[in-house]
């Protein structure tokens, strides 16, 4: 009875506000925002990035080195350099992935030109010239106004130079290495706020097994040490899907020093690695399997968190999805090795997606960092030679802002229809909302179904708006993207938004990421 006399008030304010006609659905969404029971504060960390030396991610795509023509400054790229300040990254994950455990950080100090040149075995078996180390890392992630996560190597170095590299970043006294850091240009430590202990233990790290990783990631965290003002948080490598058997052995097994255990999850349109599915000029069939594959995520983290919850009931562990996105078959014309691919609207729209799922578990879920930054996977930035291009996954990015560090507002749709395509059905709509610190509200809806707007329209408890601003990002096709040469297809646009105080209304384009942002009345 109570939700009937709703939907009537509802469809009376509509019929007030806009006159919808929605060419799919009959009447539109309605959603309601509890800003009266605010939840726990959206982590930052949830918007992370990780920069592997992979492809040209990090050479080309960042670092081009002081003698390059291509405008830089001390050696990184001005371009790029200006877009990634656009998005507050919170953090940076580095220097792997699978290339953190081949990797000796005495590679990437000192003068450049005297520094070794190596294979990097997993990714194209191409010469790492080690200009871009730690130095040239740390110093990016000042630039950016972000924090560091360092990888570090188990799968291939022992403890003690994992424990070194730690000294030679943080350590403030007289020691050989903090003098060794002094002398190749750095005074002061760095701060060092994450470090992971190993990546992918049971794959490119190693191939361990749970109960193996556990003893060994006791004996390298023991070793981890720094001042007291500086000391990192701990993350241990764990599992990549619904299978808890790596969250289970670590958080029964370690019982001091670790703070985090990581998790990896790409999303692959067809979920078959051999043929994963193409980046653009994909079939209808694969927008909505990559949509419904990354949606797992959801209950991955779930199942990984009933296990903390059970050895950890006071919450000290984190997940740590330092592994994320999208990764399709490698792109005609690139090296394989290299893992440089397109992102289209439909990555937008897992970035979106993901967002609202990792919102609602940010008791849990510490950091997510996106695999990765620029050239490879599904990364924020391409670049060829002297140009770039953001890509509708920066543009996500970009319009999520606000989630960070902002309190999380329930939502609830009175009812959600699927999209539905072939066997595989998805929600048509995906909100979320927060509470930012200076009092707005912010409310992101994602409209799944690649042909049909839909309207939604919004009643919210325990706030009145004064105003509504709201961006969309949205597309002709499935696979639209921007190019070098059009690097303006897809961007957010301005969005009408109508509201009363009480109620907004709006129509979700097909396919859109719809960021609404809400000032409250005096
Ligand atoms: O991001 C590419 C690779 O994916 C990383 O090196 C590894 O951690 C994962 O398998």
């Amino acid at each position: 009875m109570k939700t009937k006399i709703r939907t009537t008030l509802i469809a009376g304010s509509i019929a007030l506000l806009t006159g919808f006609t929605n060419p799919a659905l009959a009447d539109p969404l309605e959603l309601s925002v509890h800003a009266d029971q605010p939840g726990d504060t959206i982590s930052r960390y949830l918007y992370g990035q990780f920069a592997e030396h992979l492809g040209r991610g990090i050479y080309e795509g960042i670092w081009v080195g002081e003698d390059s023509e291509i405008p830089h400054t001390d050696g990184y790229r001005t371009d790029v350099i200006s877009a990634l300040k656009k998005l507050e990254i919170p953090v940076i994950r580095w220097p792997g992935g699978c290339f953190a455990d081949e990797y000796n950080w005495r590679d990437g100090i000192g003068p450049r030109d005297q520094r070794p040149v190596r294979i990097n075995t997993h990714w194209g078996w191409v010469e790492e010239e080690n200009s871009f180390g730690t130095h040239e890392f740390m110093n990016l992630v000042e630039l950016l106004g972000s924090e560091a996560y360092i990888a570090g190597n188990v799968g291939s170095a022992t403890p003690r130079e994992m424990a070194q590299w730690l000294e030679y970043m943080t350590a403030d006294n007289n020691t050989e290495l903090a003098g060794l850091r002094r002398a190749n240009g750095r005074e002061k430590p760095w701060k060092v706020p994450f470090f992971g202990v190993g990546n992918e233990t049971w794959g490119c790290g190693g191939h361990r097994t749970p109960a193996y990783y556990t003893d060994l990631y006791k004996r390298y965290a023991t070793f981890l040490k720094a001042p007291q003002d500086n000391r990192p948080k701990r993350v241990a490598s764990g599992g990549s899907n619904e299978n808890t058997d790596w969250t289970e052995a670590l958080a029964s097994g370690v019982h001091r020093d670790m703070d985090g255990i990581s998790h990896h999850y790409y999303t692959l349109p067809t979920g078959n690695w051999p043929k994963k599915g193409n980046s653009t000029g994909f079939p209808a069939e694969e927008w909505i399997s990559t949509l419904h594959n990354s949606m797992k995520v959801d209950s991955h983290l779930a199942v990984n968190e009933a296990v903390l919850d059970k050895h950890d009931p006071e919450g000290q562990i984190g997940i740590y999805l330092d592994d994320w996105g999208t990764w399709y078959d490698p792109e005609d014309g690139h090296e394989p090795g290299f893992l440089y691919q397109q992102s289209s609207i439909r990555d937008a729209v897992v970035a979106a997606l993901n967002f609202n799922i990792f919102h609602r578990h940010t008791k849990r879920l510490h950091m997510a960092n996106i695999a990765q930054t620029v050239n490879v996977l599904q990364a924020v930035i391409l670049t060829e030679g002297d140009r770039i291009v953001l890509t509708p996954t920066y543009h996500a990015f970009e319009m999520y802002r606000p989630f960070m560090d902002a309190t999380f507002i329930p939502v609830k749709f009175t009812a959600m229809p699927d999209y539905t395509l072939g066997e595989i059905s998805v929600p048509m709509v995906s909100a979320s909302a927060a509470k930012t610190a200076e009092g707005s509200l912010v409310l992101a809806l994602v409209n799944l179904n690649p042909a049909d707007s839909v309207d939604v329209v919004t009643a919210l408890q325990g706030f009145s708006a004064a105003n509504a601003r709201g961006r969309t990002l949205t597309a002709e096709a499935m696979d639209s993207h921007n190019t070098f040469d059009d690097p303006g297809k897809v961007i957010p646009r301005s969005i009408e938004v109508k509201t009363d105080g009480a109620m907004l209304s709006v129509s979700l384009p097909a396919k859109s990421v719809t960021v609404i942002e809400l000032e409250e009345e005096d």
